[in-house]
């Protein structure tokens, strides 16, 4: 069963501190070739798959700062083949970084600014965090994942569309929070847990909201 529960886009924001924005790595040896992409991608696994289906409502954002600094988007209102093997996953990625580094390509659909849109529907673009939050509308509400900030269940949310920023496996430094800027910071809990894992807290915490 696919799911649909809300309406409002939720777009997360995932900062691969280490994560590569060259394809050059080893699909066999993911973790150890990649900076950690590993993490990013369990990330869009998290972000935008549930049991049989895609949250039609989500995009994801891999903002990769392991030179060169490039932003990975998956937008689950469009893309195709999405499934949840990592490696398959990966590969998605991989190809978007390939299709980056060619001038001309059959695969790229059109230009969103500095995305260039496959025709599977995920979209890169060079540079940072700036040029991920810049591509997304100021009406789309910022939150922060931070253990250290207050519970996420005592939070207003609102009904207005999410973006959701939260940081790899060493966690958001002081550049990635000053782009952020204004933002509601929520807690998920007293544990720190694993990015991926971040996510569908959240997930679960904004699903059972909807109904
Ligand atoms: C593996 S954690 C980062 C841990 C890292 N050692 C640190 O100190 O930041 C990955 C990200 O998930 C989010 N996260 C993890 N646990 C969280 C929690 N309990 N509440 C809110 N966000 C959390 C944060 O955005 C964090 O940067």
């Amino acid at each position: 069963m696919s799911s649909t529960l809300a309406t409002r886009l939720r777009r997360f924001v995932v900062v691969g501190r280490t994560a590569t924005g060259s394809p050059d790595f080893s699909l066999v040896d993911l973790a150890g070739t990649s900076g950690r992409l590993d993490v990013l991608v369990r990330c869009v696994r998290a972000a935008l798959l549930v049991s049989h289906g895609v949250r039609r409502d989500v995009i994801v954002y891999l903002v990769l700062l392991g030179a060169p600094a490039r932003v990975v988007r998956i937008d689950g209102r469009v893309s195709e083949w999405l499934r949840p093997e990592e490696r398959r996953l990966a590969l998605i990625v991989q190809r978007a970084l390939e299709e980056r580094e060619r001038a001309r390509s059959p695969v790229i659909d059109h230009e969103d600014g500095p995305f260039l849109v496959l025709r599977n529907g995920v979209a890169v673009a060079n540079g940072g965090l700036e040029v991920a939050l810049a591509s997304i509308p100021a009406s789309s509400r910022r939150v922060l994942l931070d253990e250290d900030a207050p519970d996420v269940r005592d939070a207003s949310l609102g009904d207005d569309d999410l973006t959701i920023v939260l940081g790899d496996h060493l966690g958001l430094d002081d550049a990635a929070r000053a782009h952020v800027g204004h933002a509601l910071a929520v807690s998920l809990g007293p544990t720190s847990v694993l990015a991926e894992d971040a996510i569908a807290l959240m997930h679960n915490e904004l699903d059972r909201r909807a109904v």
